[in-house]
């Protein structure tokens, strides 16, 4: 512990204190009264003994959670009462004058018993489960972080420059959260989904380098590692290079694990896209876990397997093969195939190796009858089976096949306890394509529109989906963490990118006519990054939620359980803003 609130030990014996805090527990020993006083999770014990008439009686009719203020002698505890564990261990205060501050209910979940109460009344009295020292140390790390990163960049010259919040849109691939005007009737805010813009501005004014810890909104489904509303570690810097970008970022990372955890980051490996995509099925890939996919198309193009020659032959389709080497069972392998069925995969392919000598019974599974001899040896070279070895496959749609063997390979990390959960693995993700195919087969950014392409105008416009971009995403244990670009400081680049994207000039101009205007008063070549704050702080506190690292996050359906917000508004606040709802709520 750093520096004690309480601040009292054997060296103030005879002194007398005033000292307040919350009641963590209150005991009736034989007609003297110990009371554990909590604040910022420090306890002194406050002894009431029977003589103080006068506080005595009061004195027993408080309970847990009070909040009381004492003036009494700080005195050494007995021999044999002294607790070493805690700060004020060796003394406690003899009380001769109370006062009750305010009276607390029952709480409605015991601050130790906080699972079995469920996250919801957790959520719901949110105040009290911060009161847990598992939540107030989240969020002391928090604060220490936030520290932590504002003086190093400080420290390098970045100067902090708040953006607005109600504010344009600012794409980022997820919907809006909009404000109504008043005072502009019928016109909205944005909420925005980062600062993107305002920071490119930021740079056309010559800052040449920014941050701000700023908050983001976005409304998209959220999950365990994502808020409608967070905050990023937003940086820009102008007349830099990924290279720059990446070596700053690598400096904060590793100087804030040893400053906050004494955990030494090691080096931070980087692969192209691809590369994730094709050894893990997933652009933010954990690196502790050893497994890795095999492509197999090859082996199949002439397959009488349909499930396996189809996908072997289409350039939209993959093959790929994941090995173990443990031997599952029927049942485990049922729930595996289950698990990627949530990913939309049809099946899961499986071979078991039991005895090598005798290809035709010793490998279990429910396909090597569609196999040739030829391509079980093939497999069993390419992927250096041996006995006690299971493969998986998945075929079919590029995507599914990726987003089902990524997971099942985390799954099974985890499961077969490949993982060490204790260990950091960084890695750097680089050469994301610049746009990606949606379903209806028109592009969207596969980062944001104003990232820099590596590609020539020409391939931009030629094959589009081939263009590669100078964008980097930094993850950690399969969380991604960061992301960031050089962005396009040419406008007749900017425009291009927008009329691939389908967006016609007249509509850039309505979304981003601002920000194409400046582009044209000298705009210097610029790039950054943007960290998630809360992913970061949820990593390092060890926590698998980042609901677990803000003070008053929302629930997987974007709903505020202690405020009820959202809530709905009366009719005469819609009128000021001339809207009218056209939800009609269900009997
Ligand atoms: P991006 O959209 O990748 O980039 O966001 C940057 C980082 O922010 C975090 N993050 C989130 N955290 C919690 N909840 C969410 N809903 C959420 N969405 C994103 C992630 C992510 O890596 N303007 C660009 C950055 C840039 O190009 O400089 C941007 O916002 O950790
Ligand atoms: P089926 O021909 O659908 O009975 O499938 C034969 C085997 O292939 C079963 O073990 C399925 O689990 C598996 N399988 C089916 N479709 C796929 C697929 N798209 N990817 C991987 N395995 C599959």
């Amino acid at each position: 512990m750093s520096s004690s609130v309480f601040n009292l030990s054997l060296s103030d014996k005879d002194k007398i204190v005033t000292i307040n805090g919350w009641v963590e527990k209150i005991r009736d020993h034989g007609g003297v009264i110990f009371i554990d006083l909590r604040k910022d999770l420090e306890i002194v014990q406050v002894v009431i003994e029977p003589d103080e008439k006068e506080i005595f009686n009061i004195a027993e009719t408080i309970r847990n959670e009070f909040v009381i203020e004492i003036t009494g002698k700080v005195k050494a505890r007995p021999d044999g009462t002294q607790n070493k564990k805690m700060a004020t261990g060796e003394i406690e205060v003899y009380a001769n004058k109370l006062n009750i501050f305010s009276k607390s209910k029952p709480l409605p979940f015991q601050l130790d018993e906080y699972s079995k109460a469920g996250e919801e009344i957790r959520l719901k009295y949110r105040y009290l489960d911060l009161r847990r020292p598992e939540m107030y140390n989240n969020l002391v790390m928090r604060s220490n972080i936030n520290n932590f990163i504002r003086n190093f960049l400080a420290k390098k010259d970045f100067i902090e420059i708040d953006t607005p919040m109600m504010t344009k849109a600012t794409p980022e691939g997820a919907r809006d959260f909009l404000i109504p005007s008043r005072v502009n009737q019928g016109k909205f805010y944005a909420l925005p989904q980062s600062p993107q813009l305002f920071k490119q501005l930021l740079m056309v004014s010559g800052f040449n380098k920014y941050f701000q810890i700023a908050r983001c909104f976005r409304d998209e489904d959220t999950r365990k590692d994502r808020q409608p509303e967070f905050t990023q570690i937003d940086i820009e810097m102008s007349f830099t290079s990924c290279e720059e970008v990446m070596t700053i970022s690598e400096k904060l990372m590793v100087d804030l694990f040893k400053a906050i955890l004494g955990v030494k980051l090691s080096k931070f490996p980087r692969i192209s896209y691809s590369e994730a995509m094709e050894k893990y099925g997933s652009d933010k890939p954990d690196l502790r876990n050893p497994l890795i996919l095999e492509d197999v198309k090859d082996i199949f193009f002439e397959s009488d397997f349909k499930v396996f020659k189809d996908p072997a032959n289409d350039e939209k389709s993959k093959l790929l093969a994941l090995k173990i080497d443990k031997e599952l069972s029927r049942s485990q392998i049922d729930q595996y195939t289950k698990f990627v069925g949530n990913f939309g995969a049809k099946g899961l392919a499986y071979i078991k190796i039991n005895d090598l000598s005798d290809l035709k019974n010793g490998l279990q599974s429910p396909i090597v009858k569609f196999l040739s001899e030829e391509e079980i040896s093939k497999l069993i070279s390419r992927l250096n089976l041996k006995e006690g070895d299971t493969v998986f496959f998945g075929a079919g749609d590029k995507k599914i096949v990726f987003d089902s063997l990524g997971a099942l390979r985390q799954e099974l990390g985890f499961n077969l306890s490949l993982i060490d959960k204790s260990d950091w693995k960084p890695v750097w993700v680089t050469d994301f394509p610049v746009f990606e195919e949606t379903p209806d087969g028109s592009l969207t950014p596969s980062h944001h529109p104003f990232t820099k392409s590596l590609s020539s105008l020409e391939i931009l416009e030629k094959n589009p989906s081939k263009a590669l971009s100078e964008a980097y995403d930094l993850v950690l244990n399969g969380y991604e963490l960061g992301g960031g670009s050089m962005r396009i400081y040419d406008i007749e680049e900017q425009k291009k990118i927008f009329s691939i994207l389908g967006i016609s000039e007249k509509e850039a101009n309505k979304k981003f006519g601002f920000f194409l205007e400046a582009l044209e008063y000298g705009c210097p070549p610029h790039g950054g990054i943007a960290f998630g704050l809360d992913r970061i702080v949820m990593l390092m506190a060890g926590e698998d939620s980042i609901r677990d690292v803000i003070a008053f996050p929302k629930t997987q359906s974007a709903m505020c359980l202690m405020t009820e917000a959202p809530d709905k508004v009366s009719e005469e606040e819609l009128d000021d803003l001339a809207i009218k709802s056209t939800f009609e709520e269900k009997e």
